[in-house]
């Protein structure tokens, strides 16, 4: 019996799942290279919410640190997660800056891309596979997995063979949520084994608490390699710790030859680096929660709800809209909860519930995912729900012919001023606008802040918001347009002393990372605007007045 190989997530998954993605790369450097030392199959280090987190709230370049931990840990590989054709991203990119962005992440140090889509919509995988096997990376395709009625073994093993069809290396199953149950493990790895003459990978968090238990009846069965995270940075709804897989291990024919005692001393440093950044563990994330099987929330879309609801003043709603959770999803045809699907049903989730009003606001990207721009979903979308959503707007799951166009070089001449490196335009083509800043810090050089979540957290005010309709008089004699929820003015549409019809669109306003519009309560002139792009809102703040 060969070996179970064991891939460890500390370094990108744990984190995104426990402390909302906030490790930074001096963090990891300290013992990244004593990690090396261990014998693990991979580093899951890169990618899923590590690029946009560095340059948002970190200030750091997300591609500096594959090259500062490689010189540090030479000798295993590391790994990233890409999310398909939407990369690090939350949309679909060009096929020039997929290739672009795997070219970079390969000579930068990336050896092993986990590639998944959402929805197991394999169009969405081709071009990134292409980019992967053009450079000699390894290729692992990911099963995107959940639990419907549509999301059966032969619903797998189909995904599986198309994905087999693009020449992958090695077939993963990422079960986001934690779903998974010992026997089904067992039976889709076996399946997948029969199947398939290719390394098959279980990658399972433990929000549910079956996690540890799966991963044991999956190595039965014959799984090669499982994800797991090192003790301060597991379980909660973080992988299984490897210590717990390696004690379980002992006395069967898969023993791990890991060197344990230097995972002991790692971890006595990773403890202290989480008690540094304790401020973001919510007890959410730390507890095995049972509703889970009920809701199945992801635990990175847990703790990022959570979070979100800090921000909203809306903690106390939370039991509300993991029930709504599951609504919204069988409504919107069952996709799978990660990102993006993660974000949209959840931001949607969430607008039904603070809003008092199911889909009375609807985030563009919800719209964007109706209308079929994210792909194929495994079953179909509620003709009801699609109706208030898009009304008649066509659907289409054909890929969007833009994609096909060269873009590259139109990126690179918006901000070759600004840029130090090549990758500078990939950055800034998948994020532009948290980049430009980025950009303009690093030109005037302001040392790196030292963020301190615990006092970002006290902070904050904890008044609570009241829910206020967005038709209140104002005293000028206009109607108020006020804002529905809190969040960052993205775009002003409206032209003040223009006419506007009630519902156009006036302002786009930025929440929960979703675009909301926010239309006009009423039909007149747009008499005054309150607020200029790039202002942060709160729930009732008047935005415009209507005359
Ligand atoms: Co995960």
């Amino acid at each position: 019996m060969p070996k179970v190989k064991i891939t460890d997530t500390t370094l990108r998954d744990a984190h995104q799942s426990l402390i909302a993605t906030r490790l930074g790369t001096e963090d990891m450097l300290e013992i990244v290279g004593e990690m090396d030392k261990v014998g693990f199959h991979s580093f899951e280090m890169w990618g899923g919410a590590t690029f946009d987190s560095a340059i948002r709230y970190l200030n750091e370049d997300p591609w500096e640190r594959i090259t500062k931990l490689k010189e540090e840990a030479p000798k295993t590989p590391f790994q990233m997660l890409l999310r398909g054709q939407n990369l690090v991203g939350y949309k679909h990119y060009p096929d020039d800056i997929v290739h672009k962005f795997v070219e970079a992440s390969f000579t930068r140090g990336i050896d092993i891309f986990r590639i998944f889509d959402a929805l197991n919509d394999i169009r969405n995988m081709e071009v990134p596979i292409e980019a992967i096997k053009k450079v000699g990376g390894h290729a692992q395709g990911a099963l995107s997995y959940t639990i419907s009625p549509v999301h059966t073994i032969e619903y797998y093993i189909k995904v599986a063979e198309e994905m087999v069809g693009l020449e992958i290396d090695s077939i993963c199953i990422k079960d986001m949520a934690g779903l998974i149950n010992p026997m089904d493990a067992y039976n889709l790895v076996k399946s997948l084994k029969e199947n398939f003459d290719l390394p098959v990978c279980l990658h399972s968090h433990c929000t549910s608490g079956m996690a540890p238990t799966s991963y044991f009846k999956a190595i039965e069965a014959g799984v090669d390699i499982i994800d797991t995270a090192i003790g301060p940075f597991s379980f909660g709804t973080s992988q299984p710790g490897v210590e717990t897989m390696y004690a379980m291990l002992e006395n069967t024919e898969h023993k791990s030859d890991l060197d344990i005692e230097r995972i002991y001393k790692i971890a006595n440093y990773l403890k202290k680096l989480r008690d540094k950044h304790k401020g973001l563990l919510s007890e959410a994330s730390l507890t095995v929660n049972t509703q889970i099987l009920h809701f199945q929330i992801p635990g990175g879309m847990m703790s990022n709800l959570v979070s979100q609801l800090k921000e909203q003043n809306a903690e106390n709603r939370l039991d509300e809209i993991l029930l709504e959770v599951p609504k919204v999803r069988a409504e919107l045809g069952y996709p799978p909860l990660v990102t993006p699907l993660s974000q949209i049903v959840g931001a949607q989730a969430t607008l039904n519930v603070l809003s008092g009003q199911r889909y009375k606001l609807i985030p563009n990207e919800v719209k964007n995912y109706v209308k079929g721009l994210y792909g194929k979903p495994a079953a179909p979308i509620n003709k009801d729900i699609q109706k208030i959503i898009i009304g008649d707007e066509k659907v289409s799951y054909e890929k969007s012919p833009e994609l096909k166009k060269p873009s590259y070089q139109k990126f690179k001449d918006e901000v070759k001023d600004k840029i130090e490196k090549e990758e500078d335009v990939i950055s800034y083509a998948l994020f532009p606008e948290i980049v430009l800043n980025f950009f303009e810090t690093r030109k005037n050089k302001v040392p790196t802040p030292k963020v301190e979540h615990k006092e970002v957290e006290k902070a904050a005010p904890k008044e609570v918001t009241k829910q206020q309709t967005s038709q209140q008089p104002h005293t000028n004699g206009g109607v108020a347009l006020r804002a529905p929820l809190p969040g960052a003015v993205l775009k002003i549409i409206g032209e003040i002393g223009k006419p506007v019809k009630k519902d156009s669109v006036l302002f786009i306003i930025s929440a929960m990372k979703m675009e909301n519009e926010i239309v006009s309560p009423a039909s007149g002139v747009l008499q005054k605007v309150y607020v200029k792009e790039g202002d942060v809102v709160k729930t009732g703040d008047v935005l415009a007045t209507i005359a």
